[in-house]
């Protein structure tokens, strides 16, 4: 089993950062980014179609995880036609690569293909609709890999923070250490997801499929899934458990949608239903608070 290449892009992101470490009991992984070269990686960028397909031709992977995705949600609104290759365009070269090969592609996706009207958890019946530029390119993305087919999951998931690169966690954090007061949009419903258990209910997911006791065939089991932490919260009362584990943890504020405006429209509610998931791979998220203590947790380690 542990011959079986892993071709890994975005390795550098804050869900490629921790698949990096917890797929390497799965195979021979190989690392692509745009910057690839740099870090004695293979060189990929998801804006150079022939970088796409020269690296996965070149591999041969058994699996392709594809980690990448511009995702400046604001700057997407200008930035549209670079959003949509990287999104929309990239997943689909990727996918006729893929299914040349007969590999698995495992692709992320996101809750921003959601309207937000729901009052309950999505499900991946529920029909989409994107607010924005950043959420459209993703939804082509995943349009593309369905119409291709092949071997294929999406990995649907929200509010994404980790140890490392731009989120929320760590922008409130440092924030935290320079104000005495933060005002959070109090009105977007949704599911915080730690970086690092994404990266490990996708090595799992892999090591199932690729086990000798596991009988099911990946050919039925390729779609999109739902993958995020259980419950929900808002902005404002996640900025605020974050916050009260500060030294001198400032005042927050609730604040609307509308006080605090930005590029880009977001659902006022995308809280994911993660059945499908639980009931496919026997696979379930803690709670986003129970993941955030354990995420704080992992600064001591
Ligand atoms: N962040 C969220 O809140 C969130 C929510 C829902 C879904 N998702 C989805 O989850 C997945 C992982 O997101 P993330 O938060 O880990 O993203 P991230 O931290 O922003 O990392 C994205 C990675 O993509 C790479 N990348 C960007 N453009 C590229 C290009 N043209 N060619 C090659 N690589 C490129 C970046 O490379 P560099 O290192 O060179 O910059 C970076 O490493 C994405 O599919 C995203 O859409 C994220």
């Amino acid at each position: 089993m542990n011959d079986k290449k892993i071709l890994l892009i975005g390795p550098n992101g804050q869900v490629g950062w921790e698949l990096l470490r917890c797929v390497q009991p799965l195979g021979q992984i190989v690392a692509a980014g745009r910057n690839g070269r740099e870090h004695g990686q293979a060189y990929m960028d998801l804006a150079d179609p022939d970088s796409i397909r020269n690296v996965v031709r070149d591999i041969k992977p058994a699996i392709i995880i594809n980690a990448a995705a511009y995702t400046a949600v604001d700057n997407a609104e200008k930035e549209t036609d670079l959003a949509h290759t990287i999104n929309g365009t990239a997943p689909g070269i990727l996918a006729e690569e893929s299914q040349r090969l007969k590999t698995l592609l495992i692709h992320y996706s996101t809750d921003y293909v959601f309207e937000g009207n729901n009052t309950q958890p999505y499900t991946e019946q529920d029909a989409v609709n994107p607010l924005g530029v950043y959420g459209a390119s993703k939804l082509v993305g995943e349009q593309a890999i369905q119409a291709i087919g092949g071997h294929y999951l999406i990995l649907r998931t929200t509010w994404v923070y980790g140890l490392r690169g731009n989120n929320f966690l760590l922008t409130m954090q440092r924030l935290a250490k320079k104000r005495d007061e933060l005002k959070v949009v109090a009105d977007q419903i949704g599911a915080p997801t730690w970086s690092r258990l994404i990266a490990q209910a996708t090595a799992h997911i892999i090591a199932q499929l690729y086990s000798p006791l596991y009988s099911s065939d990946i050919d039925g089991l390729s779609g999109i899934y739902h993958l995020t932490c259980a419950g929900q919260t808002n902005w404002y009362e996640f900025a605020k458990t974050i916050v009260a584990q500060s030294e001198k943890p400032p005042r927050v504020l609730p604040i609307t949608t509308a006080n605090y405006p930005a590029p880009a429209k977001r659902p006022a509610y995308s809280v994911l239903s993660n059945a499908k998931l639980a009931k496919t791979f026997g696979i379930t998220l803690p709670a986003w608070d129970k993941a955030l203590e354990l995420c704080l947790g992992a600064y001591d380690v």
